[in-house]
């Protein structure tokens, strides 16, 4: 080793040229940043003695400490080491001089079968929503002052436990005020100990799948139908088994005998997702009939029977009879907002316990001040009037899409009925009617959801699924007149338009 009288001026020099350059960083952080990068890129080799924190201060203009607080961190990540009476060195690092720490190539990813899997079930995630996304309830009109002045009520009262970890199935006030409202609008037989708060229906369908099935059991899936249960039942190792679903729902009785037995049933009966229909009478007694010949548990997924324009919101499947083999799931993603996070099961209460427990043992409970503030919000009626708001706003925006849609419609584009919910389903004649529109509307800056998507058997019925809450009635006009052209045109129509 040279003099390391000479060593020390030498970085001093090296230091006082680097840090001479403007930067943004601090002075502290870049003198850090120098001598770690030193020493990393073998500049600076083990033993080089670095200069005394006076000298470095004094020579690179900054304070003292700044210089000791980089030193210090330098020493206690293992770069640097102080050797009282003799100063300060480069460690012996063991990556030496001739190793020199650099950047390697990007790893290639490469992800499990399940991953891939699971990627066919999701759109590229840094699109924005359009006019046409589905399920994205009106952002633009939630009462945001008056549920923060919730929150902070919540927040300045939080009890300590709401800071613990805890297993209690929710906050009890908000299992009580959503109780009554499940008894009362949707006729569910539960009382508040049944409830379960999840992050969403997305995790109470994960709890249902881990807890109640094994890899390679039986799922019973609508098809088409909702892709977050798809992939939540993938990822979970069961096979998906497609029931199809025609103008009445489910249809369980087209399935061939040898259909392998379920375990599980997915369903959405009161409004059929992505096709809107209402499972009737008959079938919820053959479904329920069915589930318990099977020892199946059926999956009740009501995410949004509370928009219903005419006529009033059909009872659940759950609270058709006593011991129903039923889990029933529900969601404030479309009457609040999705990036909320609270959905809930109501458990049959034979299973409450072991939910409860391996719930806060996979995910954890939290969210507790939010719990809260939704307690007030439906306890102190903002909820049953934000509904009501809500439908006659969604009613107005469905029409405006329908009359946007409308020369279309009247050369022959099928329209679903839209008696309820959040989107219509337009049928289109063929799958490269399907492929181009969903291009064109991409480079129109449109993300028009194909519904042969939706199905879990290729190629699936050709068609749009198009969400109308979520955009004001303006966007909703000029997307609805952008497809309707576009589907003219395509479809080789011609009529005379009026200026959009
Ligand atoms: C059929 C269906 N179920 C449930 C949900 C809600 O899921 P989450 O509560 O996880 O937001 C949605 C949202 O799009 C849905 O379309």
């Amino acid at each position: 080793m040279t003099d390391p009288n000479a060593h020390r001026l030498w970085i001093q020099e090296a230091l006082n040229l680097q840090l001479a350059e403007p930067d943004a960083r601090t002075l502290g952080q870049r003198l850090y940043d120098a001598l770690r990068g030193g020493i990393q890129q073998g500049r600076l080799p083990p033993g080089s003695a670095l200069p005394s924190s006076r000298q470095l201060a004094a020579s690179l203009g900054m304070g003292r400490n700044t210089v000791l607080s980089a030193v210090d961190l330098l020493i206690a990540e293992g770069f640097l080491v102080s050797r009282p009476g003799a100063g300060v060195f480069v460690a012996d690092w063991q990556w030496g001089t001739q190793q020199r720490l650099e950047a390697p190539e990007p790893l290639s990813v490469a992800l499990s079968q399940r991953g891939e899997r699971l990627l066919e079930f999701t759109a590229p995630s840094s699109e924005r929503h359009t006019a046409f996304a589905p399920g994205v309830p009106a952002l633009d009109r939630f009462p945001r002052e008056r549920w923060q002045r919730l929150l902070r009520r919540h927040q300045q009262r939080a009890p300590v436990e709401w800071f613990d970890y805890q297993n209690v199935g929710g906050v009890s006030t908000l299992r009580e005020v959503l109780c009554d409202y499940l008894r009362l609008a949707r006729s569910v037989r539960c009382r508040p100990e049944q409830i379960l708060i999840t992050q969403g229906a997305q995790q109470g369908f994960e709890l249902i799948a881990r807890l109640l099935a094994d890899v390679g059991d039986s799922v019973w899936m609508e098809e088409p139908g909702y892709g977050g249960a798809q992939a939540c039942f993938a990822s979970a190792g069961l096979a998906l088994q497609p029931v199809p679903v025609d103008g009445d729902g489910l249809n369980v009785a087209s399935l061939r005998s040898e259909t392998p037995s379920p375990k599980l049933i997915y369903v959405t009966p009161s409004h059929q997702y992505p096709c809107g229909a209402t499972l009737p009478m008959s079938r919820r007694a053959a479904l329920l009939a069915l589930a318990q010949r099977h020892g199946a548990w059926i999956i009740e997924d009501d995410y949004d029977s509370e928009f219903r324009y005419t006529s009033a919101p059909i009872a659940s499947l759950q609270g058709l009879m006593d011991n129903a083999p039923v889990i029933y799931v529900g969601t404030f993603s479309k009457v609040l907002y999705p990036g909320l996070r609270l959905g809930y099961l109501v458990l049959p209460p034979s299973l409450v316990a072991s939910f409860q427990r391996i719930n806060a043992r996979l995910h954890r409970e939290g969210q507790y001040v939010a719990q809260a503030a939704l307690a007030d919000f439906i306890g102190e009626g903002h909820f049953s009037r934000h509904v009501a708001r809500m439908r006659r706003c969604y009613r107005h925006r469905q029409s405006a899409l329908r009359q946007a849609l409308a020369p279309a419609v009247s050369n022959g584009l099928a329209l679903s009925a839209g008696h309820a919910g959040m989107h219509l389903v337009a049928y289109l004649e063929s799958h490269e009617l399907e492929n181009e529109l969903v291009h064109q509307g991409k480079q129109a800056g449109l993300r028009l959801s194909p519904l042969s998507g939706f199905y879990l058997q290729a190629p699936g019925q050709p068609g749009l699924v198009l969400g109308y809450a979520g955009a004001t009635e303006a966007e909703i006009e000029r997307a609805g007149h952008w497809l309707s052209e576009t589907w003219l045109s395509l479809t080789r129509h011609s009529i005379s338009h009026g200026p959009v």
